[in-house]
């Protein structure tokens, strides 16, 4: 699909305030307007434009509500100190829509367009990205199949839509640290499986053991590999690392089960220069409790663009469990989300050319933007 496809913009009555609660949480409130395209096979995507949010009508007989084709991903736009806008490395998100799609047997989207259409909502709903310490407008592009056929194949029409959440830091607690469940009874995915896409059916797996781990006083689960159940793959939906005596930072290599996170890939990339070393190696569930027994783990976290870095103070095994740290965050995932959330706000200069501004007029980075934001 040619990049210079138009995006109509269509009158949209725009809330006059935005006058949400200071506790923002994760998802729960949306912008005035959206952005949405359809497909249909053999003209390929067409009809793009962005208008009032509203529901979307399907028949009781589309494919998605029957196979589950679909497939989503996850951004932020960032509030910076001048009042521009910033985005994280989003054309890894466009990338990574398209290796989703692949595997899900969907069309491809070009990310040059994918990312005009996301700029375009947010310079257009910019008064939609909180400004409040840790908050950001949260970006949710999604595509579903929408032909009317209960058969299992890929569908011939679909519909693409983004749109834009103001949230709160994933967890309430903030950088405060997580209790997990390590799971032995659920896999959330296997090699060869669809762990790699980001697709509504691997979180629609994962449900049955969050509960399981919630009903036994943790936060989240803790996802060992689907074939011998012994090596760590992800923690909820993060991706996971562990400091070895306080400067090695050791994160489970990507094998076709784990989904390749852009907050993961940024922190290989920016460990390095903070004078840790990081590597991508197999780590079973063993080596990581025998470590945080003998004291060679000392911080366990997560990390994804929900929560950015999230610590793990408590982990449970086979109804076994062992507190880290004191429970309390380490000094090393303090650094690295100081340093991560300092590039993505603006803080300080980007020397890894991740942020892509968008900048609004004087008069709109002055003027006021969400009452919960101040
Ligand atoms: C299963 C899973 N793993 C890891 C991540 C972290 O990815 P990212 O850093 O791109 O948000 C996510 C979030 O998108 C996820 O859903």
């Amino acid at each position: 699909m040619p990049t210079e496809q138009t995006i109509r913009v269509e009158p949209t009555v725009e809330s006059t305030t935005i006058d949400l609660p200071k506790e923002l949480g994760f998802g729960r409130y949306f912008s005035d307007r959206m952005f949405s395209q359809s497909y249909l096979s053999g003209h390929g995507w067409r009809d793009a434009r962005i208008g009032p949010y509203s529901p979307i009508t399907l028949d009781p007989a589309t494919t998605v509500y029957h196979n589950g084709q679909m497939i989503f991903e996850g951004t932020k736009a960032y509030r910076r100190a001048d009042g521009d806008i910033n985005l994280f490395r989003p054309e890894l998100n466009m990338e990574r829509f398209n290796l989703s799609a692949d595997r899900m047997g969907m069309p491809n989207i070009d990310s040059d367009f994918h990312l005009r259409a996301i700029e375009d909502l947010v310079r257009l709903e910019h008064r939609w990205v909180p400004s409040q310490e840790g908050t950001a407008l949260y970006i949710r592009p999604v595509m579903i199949a929408t032909e009317k056929s209960l058969e299992v194949r890929s569908s011939r029409e679909y519909r693409h839509f983004i749109i834009l959440s103001p949230v709160a830091p994933y967890f309430a607690s903030g950088f405060g640290p997580v209790s997990v469940y390590v799971s032995h009874d659920f896999v959330r995915s296997v090699r060869g499986g669809t762990g790699e896409a980001k697709t509504p059916g691997n979180y629609a797996g994962s449900i049955a053991a969050t509960e399981i781990a919630v009903n036994k006083g943790y936060q989240q689960v803790l996802w060992l590999d689907g074939v011998e159940g012994k090596y760590v793959d992800e923690v909820g939906a993060m991706n996971i690392a562990f400091v070895f005596n306080s400067t090695e930072i050791v994160t489970p290599k990507l094998n076709g089960a784990i989904l390749e996170g852009v907050t993961r890939r940024s922190l290989l990339e920016l460990a390095p220069r903070l004078g840790y070393s990081i590597i991508e190696r197999p780590i079973t569930i063993h080596e990581v409790l025998d470590g945080i027994r003998d004291g060679s783990v000392d911080e366990i976290f997560g990390m994804g663009t929900g929560a950015v870095i999230a610590p793990v103070g408590r982990l449970s095994y086979k109804d076994q469990e062992i507190i880290v740290r004191d429970g309390e965050p380490g000094p090393v995932a303090e650094k690295l989300y100081k340093s991560l959330t300092a590039i993505q706000y603006g803080l300080v200069a980007d020397p890894f050319g991740w942020t892509r501004r968008i900048k609004l007029p004087l008069s709109d980075r002055e003027s006021k933007n969400m009452t919960a934001a101040v």
